[in-house]
């Protein structure tokens, strides 16, 4: 499984991020609940420098809350700000400005040293594709902020928003890519649906959730399909549209149109709340155990 992200993409987004992250004051990186370090981009820190960074699990409405407070945790310890939204429904939208003055708290401090007062902080929401960022943006400036643009200083062109008299947000966020050397990334950004469905094979992608929900979440599967499960994918996926009447010509299961409903339901929610991976135990080996996921890969692992 391949992300469509082509070395010309690459390196104008990098280009154009560092430059807007130039004009903020912090940067609001917005990941998906359900893979939060999948979905979480290598080089932000980087190109963040210094400068406070505030971290929203966004989609919490469909993660599993126990091992969402576990990556809030987790990314804690990091150094984040790290606060679980649903931006969709609009639960704790509300707390990121908080959130946001929290972590900008010691960099006021200094402005007030220096004398400067009144300035509004300005953060900028960054994120990979689908993860909700222009649905955050909307539900956090609501409907009740102006747009302020071109003023000295700032990027020609650039358009603010103005949520108050304290702060200000770029009004495009920054799309940044995922760490798409990792197909074990890949895999489990396809599972969420935010990789082009063209290039994908649906029925691996079935299978090895399947494996991963036999595992992490027991009778999930059985629960929707009315299935006996089983640790083997391919097994379960043919339980499950022999189940649902999915049969081809002579009786065959039909294994694709199974797989599309089953990727459906977890997209979209029907499957419960679940979170498609798991929290790493320390930073040292977050790239070999945060994206360890016990299941069947089809022989990518
Ligand atoms: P992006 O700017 O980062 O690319 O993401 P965008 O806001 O377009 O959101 C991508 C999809 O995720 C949208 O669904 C949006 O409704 C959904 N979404 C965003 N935040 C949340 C959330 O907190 N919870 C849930 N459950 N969904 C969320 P869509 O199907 O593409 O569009 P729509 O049919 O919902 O309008």
């Amino acid at each position: 499984m391949q992300y469509q992200w082509y070395p010309g993409h690459m390196s104008k987004a990098k280009r154009q991020i560092q430059d807007e992250l130039k004009l903020v004051d912090v940067v609001v990186e917005l990941v998906d609940a359900r893979i939060p370090y999948s979905s979480k981009n290598p080089d932000i820190d980087k190109f963040a420098g210094n400068k406070p960074r505030v971290l929203l699990l966004n989609k919490a409405d469909l993660a599993d809350e126990a091992r969402t407070k576990e990556y809030k945790a987790h990314y804690e310890k990091q150094g984040y700000y790290v606060l679980a939204v649903n931006s969709k429904g609009g639960s704790g939208v509300k707390s990121v400005l908080g959130v946001i003055q929290e972590a900008c708290k010691e960099k006021r401090e200094r402005d007030l040293k220096r004398g400067i007062i009144g300035r509004p902080l300005r953060a900028m929401i960054v994120g990979i594709p689908n993860v909700g960022k222009s649905t955050f943006i909307n539900s956090f400036a609501g409907k009740n902020c102006t747009l302020t643009g071109n003023k000295p200083g700032v990027t020609k062109g650039k358009q603010w928003i103005r949520l108050n008299k304290e702060l200000e947000l770029l009004d495009t966020p920054g799309i940044l890519w995922p760490k798409f050397e990792d197909q074990k990334v890949g895999l489990r950004i396809a599972w969420i649906g935010s990789i082009n469905e063209d290039i994908l094979d649906i029925r691996e992608l079935a299978v090895t959730l399947l494996s991963y929900l036999y595992e992490n979440y027991p009778g999930a599967a059985a629960a929707k399909y009315g299935v006996q499960e089983c640790g083997d994918g391919n097994e379960a996926l043919e339980r499950i549209a022999k189940k649902r009447g999915c049969l081809q010509k002579g009786g065959i299961p039909d294994l694709d149109r199974a797989a599309r409903f089953i990727m459906d339901d977890c997209r979209a929610g029907k499957l419960g709340r679940i979170t498609l991976e798991r929290v790493p135990e320390s930073k040292e080996n977050e790239e070999d155990e945060g994206t360890k996921v016990t299941g069947d890969y089809g022989g990518k692992d």
